[in-house]
């Protein structure tokens, strides 16, 4: 794009001392181009003639100099972020509904348009594509996370058509199928602090492993032994190749399968992972079934922010005391992210042991 704006063209050899005189007066046009003609150089301005010419009538210039209207090329905007590329596309009073954050998955990434400006939903896709040049494919949420093996669908909007990357958490490589497994990039955090927490040569069972996050986590850092149970066989294919791709010190063994139904083939933990919010109070009594007294269990839960720590200590209390255990002890409870307006994804950390009768 070509535009007409005052310049001054001076020798190449002199520019610095005009750009310094420029630069103090804050009057060079950044959005156009300089234009290089010969040995001179024409730096456009954003004043007028008669302004320059008497800017610069009050400074002593021992060379020959040029100022007149000069064609211009506009410089290429690189967008700093996905509003800043989608804008000129989207009417101005629809501007609120830009999303700014998206998931970051390998290189794909997903990102939920609201319902508002669902029909930009292609302008999206090609914006992403363009931002990073890391990413090969973007895909828009096209529901809530559901069902017992917790996905949910997705729509292809550009780029590669795949649903296979490798994300990295922390250094650890994970293999993630996108369209067929649960993942979440937004509970790194999470499974390094677990990891950080357990230690050498525990037996450690994930009753709701996903991909393996967690034992990926635990077995990078110690040489324990974890065994990863899910029902998705998607989930557990990318688990195996998870496992020939990082040097682990640990042992993982993924179990596919209902971890009730498996319950029975599994050892005594000294650690117990279940993280499957909103459903993992079902799945005491398999906990119970495999902990040793003061194994520790990472219980996971969404619940309301205004009481979180007591409302999943009341549950929890409960569901123990159905099995005829209790908490021997609170070890921590950490708040891991907001789920939803007033609700909170967040992990009640305890050691249980039978009570006595
Ligand atoms: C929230 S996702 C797991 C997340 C994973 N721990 C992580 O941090 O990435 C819950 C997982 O539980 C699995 N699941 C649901 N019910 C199950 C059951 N009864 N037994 C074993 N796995 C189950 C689902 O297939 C899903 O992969």
């Amino acid at each position: 794009m070509k535009s007409t704006s005052c310049g001054i063209q001076i020798p190449y050899s002199k520019a610095e001392n005009i750009l310094s005189i420029l630069r103090q007066n804050r009057i060079i046009n950044l959005d156009l181009e300089f234009i290089r003609k010969d040995e001179t150089i024409v730096i456009p301005v954003i004043t007028t003639q008669d302004n320059l010419r008497n800017l610069l009538e009050s400074t002593v210039i021992d060379f020959d100099y040029n100022i007149d209207n000069f064609i211009f090329t506009k410089k290429e905007k690189h967008p700093k972020n996905l509003f800043e590329a989608v804008q000129d596309t989207i009417p101005e009073h629809l501007h609120e509904y830009i999303p700014k954050a998206y998931d970051i998955i390998g290189d794909i990434i997903i990102i939920d348009v609201p319902e508002e400006i669902l029909t930009y939903k292609p302008e999206f896709g090609k914006a992403l594509l363009s931002l990073f040049s890391s990413i090969k494919t973007v895909y828009r949420k096209a529901s809530a996370v559901s069902g017992e093996l917790r996905i949910r669908e997705i729509e292809y909007l550009s780029g590669e058509k795949k649903c296979e990357t490798i994300h990295t958490e922390h250094g650890i490589k994970i293999a993630v199928n996108v369209c067929e497994a649960y993942f979440s990039p937004r509970l790194g955090h999470e499974h390094k602090r677990v990891a950080d927490q357990s230690k050498e040569g525990e037996v450690i069972i994930d009753l709701f492993s996903g991909v393996g996050s967690f034992p990926l986590h635990i077995t990078k850092r110690k040489s324990s032994t974890v065994h990863a149970v899910d029902i998705n066989k998607e989930a557990l294919k990318c688990l195996g190749k998870s496992i020939k791709i990082n040097n682990l010190i640990g042992v993982i063994i993924p179990t596919l399968g209902d971890c009730r139904r498996i319950a029975d083939t599994l050892p005594k933990a000294d650690r117990i992972i279940m993280n499957l919010p909103g459903k993992a109070q079902e799945y005491i009594d398999v906990v119970c079934r495999i902990a040793k007294p003061s194994s520790i269990i990472y219980f996971y839960q969404f619940v309301s922010s205004s009481s979180p720590f007591e409302d999943m200590k009341e549950i929890l209390k409960e569901k123990l005391k159905e099995q005829n255990w209790i908490i021997k002890e609170i070890i921590s409870f950490e708040k891991i992210r907001e789920s939803a307006p007033r609700e909170i994804h967040a992990c009640l950390e305890v050691s249980i042991i039978p009570q006595h009768k």
